[in-house]
């Protein structure tokens, strides 16, 4: 795992995985330092590595059930450190499909809302929100994915500092990640 950290834009991230189990640790590490109320939409194709994502920042937000997909249900909730609530709108296609969905209701709770294809319905998701976009990419070391993390507002500006801070690499480029056994 690479990364880039982009200061003259606002804090934006981008890393590189080359494995799952890099891809759930970022995310891992992204859920641990998640403070405050705050909206994820998690951009990409199938199979890009959402979920994936997403179960990693659930073990770092203390939730110990399994995260699996919501996408035939549109919405799972778990208790951690903060309710976690992961959203799948990938069924969605019209607003009036989802008229129960509202960030604003949850949010004062002091929760994290993950949303898995957030393009099908844009307008429902926040102005502020971090926006994690993940592409599938092959080179001659094989498949990896690129992260890249955009925040928009200054709460998600923190985040995505305190997310490049508390990550590190070891020399070869892979993503410093603790041993079976640790953590
Ligand atoms: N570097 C990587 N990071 C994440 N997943 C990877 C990586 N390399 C291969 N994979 C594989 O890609 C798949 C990612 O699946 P995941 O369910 O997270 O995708 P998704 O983006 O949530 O898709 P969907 O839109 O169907 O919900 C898994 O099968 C995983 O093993
Ligand atoms: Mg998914």
């Amino acid at each position: 795992m690479t990364a880039e950290y982009n200061t003259m834009r606002q804090a934006e991230a981008f890393l590189t995985t080359r494995t799952e189990q890099e891809t759930a640790h970022a995310g891992y590490m992204f859920g641990r330092v998640i403070g405050v109320p705050t909206v994820i939409a998690l951009e990409g194709e199938l199979g890009a590595g959402k979920t994936v994502f997403v179960r990693g920042a659930a073990r770092g937000l203390a939730v110990d059930k399994h995260i699996t997909s919501p996408t035939f249900v549109l919405l799972k909730i778990y208790s951690g450190r903060l309710p976690l609530y992961h959203f799948d709108f990938y069924r969605l296609s019209a607003p009036e499909e989802s008229p129960e969905l509202d960030f604003d209701e949850y949010l004062p709770g002091g929760g994290a809302a993950f949303v898995e294809w957030p393009e099908r319905l844009p307008e429902l998701l926040p102005a502020e929100k971090v926006v994690i976009r993940l592409e599938r990419f092959y080179d001659d070391r094989g498949e990896g994915r690129r992260i890249l993390l955009t925040p928009h507002g200054a709460d998600a500006s923190l985040l995505v500092d305190r997310f490049i801070e508390s990550i590190t690499w070891r020399t070869d480029g892979t993503l410093n990640m603790p041993q079976a056994g640790e953590a």
